[in-house]
């Protein structure tokens, strides 16, 4: 599955990226990240893989701008992470990225193409347009005939379909999956990491996925592996 196009731009680099936590009750510091650097090229799909523990969300967080770094840069696109105040981050997330996670944080009382529609919405898209776009990107899910249901009436997996379908709504340029099949059978991980690997080649988008899942993890561009809180290329 790796026909995406790869263009030579980097869309996001990172350079000597450290990342401590300090322990409020012993004042102890643990270092997760340690001197990472990546580039990573616009169109391609990239695998980050390593121990639980070895710091994957830690990283997809920070390239997420939802948690800060202690040292060294991160660049997305025109944005440096590092220096930016939070109306700007918080514009940089709605308009930069897609985000999937383990569990599907859809709002409950909404239903699957409502749950789409609103991040259009509440950046100012008209209703009009925004339902369009949505209805739109849940036919490239294959959830058509689900639109109207609300999450607790859909499967796992048509609920990581909703989630794949609204992490493309605002056409993000960079889309961060963390996990996204991690609670979901072998059988429905395989259909979904398929369906997301296609509408990101569809839609030419930049991916990076964490992923435990040994078959998945060979069907990127890239691999890479989080190790002593470097990545190496696997
Ligand atoms: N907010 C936090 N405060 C302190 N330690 C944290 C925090 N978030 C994560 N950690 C620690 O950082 C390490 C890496 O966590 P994480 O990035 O979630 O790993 P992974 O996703 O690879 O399983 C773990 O040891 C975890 O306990
Ligand atoms: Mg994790």
């Amino acid at each position: 599955m790796n026909n995406s196009y790869v263009s030579g731009n980097v869309i996001l680099k990172i350079e000597n990226l450290k990342k401590t936590y300090k322990d409020n009750i012993s004042g102890e510091s643990l270092t997760i990240l340690n001197n990472l650097s990546v580039d990573i090229f616009e169109g391609s799909k990239n695998i980050i893989i390593g121990e639980s523990g070895s710091g994957k969300s830690t990283l997809l967080n920070i390239i997420g701008a939802l948690d800060s770094i202690t040292s060294g840069t991160v660049k997305v696109g025109d944005y440096d992470l590092s220096s930016m105040d939070e109306s700007s981050l918080e514009k940089f997330r709605s308009k930069f990225l897609g985000l999937i996670f383990q569990f599907h944080y859809l709002l409950k009382d909404f239903t699957a193409l409502e749950n789409v529609f609103l991040p259009a919405y509440m950046i100012g898209c008209s209703k009009k347009e925004a339902m369009e776009k949505a209805k739109s990107l849940l036919v490239d899910v294959g959830l058509e005939h689900r639109m109207n249901h609300i999450p607790a009436k859909l499967s796992g997996g048509e609920r990581q379909r909703v989630a794949v379908a609204r992490s493309l709504i605002n056409d993000p340029k960079l889309i961060l999956a963390d996990e996204p099949t991690g609670n979901l059978d072998p059988v429905n991980a395989k259909v979904i990491s398929d369906l997301l690997f296609s509408v990101v080649d569809k839609y030419k988008k930049t991916l990076i996925l964490v992923t435990h899942d040994k078959e998945i993890a060979t069907k990127g561009d890239f691999c890479y592996k989080i190790v002593d809180g470097k990545l190496e290329t696997v």
